[in-house]
């Protein structure tokens, strides 16, 4: 018997214990199993930095998983594809990521507006803080975290922002489908019949855009065009549901973490109001000790050597990100938030470099990356800039929620 598989008082992944803080079992994994077999869910779980980092850069470590992770919410999406197929299928969509790549997109606007995402963004921002009280409790979550990405998504896309309510409770119900380790069968009820709904609500927009293509990101979609080829109605909804899905509930869950590890230690508040400078250090180190995203699924094609054991061709791996990211083979105090700290290179926090994992790594590395950071810090200088003073309220202690995906989902304070 491997170890691995042999006998231990090691709690399952979706247990009660773990999920209410699996850094804890993480911790353990990395000093006394980095690569273990979690029966519950049938994966194994890969929890050092090294391994991580090996297990994304490597072909054998096929997105196969997908298929029935995602595949049944979204469609086959960029996740799936892989080689010279993956590549081409992500030069088609890449462009709107890439900032300044838009104007590909979104000609006629962009050649009038420069820089217009970040105008987008700032203008979203405004109109939901300009709503806010300073000295007022609220749960700043719920008054805005949640609304940024689903407003700059749904502006891009040309869909009716007043649709919020409906985008909202629909990607929270694919994620939770994604998310579903424990196999239930009411969220992944819930997750399918998401789909159909987001799915019958996007196909006559599709159409009208098919005949009349107007500047959003929709018709850009309907129409593009690579190696003379374009994309079917199955494949622009799985794009829409990717970009809903993949660039909503990240970014939401990373601004719960941010505000929670600026609130809980307020010098870390304090430290931003003083230099600015440091937003993006803030979100970067966030981003390390908790990603949002907090483990991938791979499997493997052939059969493949991990931390010394031979694993077959087929089986499930889980490469968690939210370990790797803390490994103290990699980070000194590596538990801890710290801005300060020397051994993360900071200005690559945003880039497929290996750093941390928080966006993936390798081929299938984050796409959103720089629009994610482009909202959190807009978003986080914006509540600096009108709410200095804000703290969590009195008695108020944030719980982070979740396995797959974790966050805080609520964060009452005192603006
Ligand atoms: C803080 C926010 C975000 C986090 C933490 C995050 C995390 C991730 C991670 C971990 C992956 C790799 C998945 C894998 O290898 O299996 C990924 C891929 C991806 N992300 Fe993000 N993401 C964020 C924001 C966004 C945004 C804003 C968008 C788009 C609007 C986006 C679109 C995508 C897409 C399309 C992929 C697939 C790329 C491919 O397969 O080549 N993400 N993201």
């Amino acid at each position: 018997m491997s170890l691995s598989t042999s006998p231990s008082d090691l709690p399952a992944l979706t247990s009660p214990e773990v999920v209410s803080d699996p850094y804890a079992f993480y911790r353990r994994l990395r000093a006394e199993r980095p690569l273990h077999f979690d029966e519950g869910t049938g994966s194994y779980l890969i929890t050092r930095h090294a391994a991580v980092s090996a297990g994304y850069r490597s072909a054998t470590y096929t997105t196969k998983n997908y298929e029935w992770q995602l595949e049944p919410v979204l469609g086959k999406t960029v996740l799936q594809f892989e080689g010279s197929e993956h590549a081409k299928k992500r030069a088609l969509v890449s462009p709107y990521f890439r900032g300044k790549g838009l104007e590909n997109w979104m000609a006629p606007i962009m050649r009038n507006v420069a820089g217009l995402l970040d105008d987008l963004v700032q203008r979203n921002v405004d109109e939901l803080l300009g709503r806010l009280i300073p000295g007022t409790e609220v749960d700043i979550l719920a008054e805005f975290g949640h609304y940024v990405p689903v407003y700059t998504q749904a502006e891009v896309l040309g869909l009716p922002k007043s649709d919020f309510d409906q985008f909202n409770d629909w990607y929270n119900r694919i994620i939770d489908f994604l998310g579903n380790l424990a196999k239930d069968p009411l969220v992944h009820e819930s997750g399918l019949a998401a789909t159909r709904e987001l799915r019958a609500y996007l196909r006559p927009i599709i159409a009208e855009r098919r005949s009349a293509p107007g500047e959003d990101l929709v018709s850009a979609l309907v129409t593009a065009e690579v190696d003379g080829e374009q994309l079917d109605d199955e494949e622009v909804l799985a794009n829409i549901s990717i970009l809903l899905a993949a660039g909503s509930d990240t970014t939401d869950s990373a601004l719960g973490n941010i505000f929670n590890h600026l609130l809980i230690d307020r010098s870390n508040w304090e430290a931003l109001l003083d230099d600015r400078g440091l937003v993006p250090i803030a979100i970067g180190e966030m981003l390390r000790v908790t990603p949002p995203s907090q483990m991938n699924g791979r499997i493997l094609s052939e059969e493949t050597e991990i931390e010394g054991e031979a694993l077959p061709a087929g089986t499930w791996v889980n490469l968690v990100i939210a370990s790797a990211n803390r490994d103290e083979r990699r980070f000194e105090n590596s538990e801890k938030f710290d801005m300060f700290r020397t051994d993360m290179d900071h200005s690559k926090a945003f880039s497929a470099s290996g750093e941390h994992f928080a966006f993936g790594y390798g081929r299938h590395f984050c796409l959103g990356a720089m629009l994610a950071k482009m909202q959190m810090e807009i978003s986080l200088n914006a509540v600096l800039d009108r709410f200095p003073r804000m703290r969590l309220a009195d008695g108020f202690i944030p719980v982070e929620k979740g396995l797959k995906m974790r966050a805080p989902r609520e964060m009452q304070v005192v603006l």
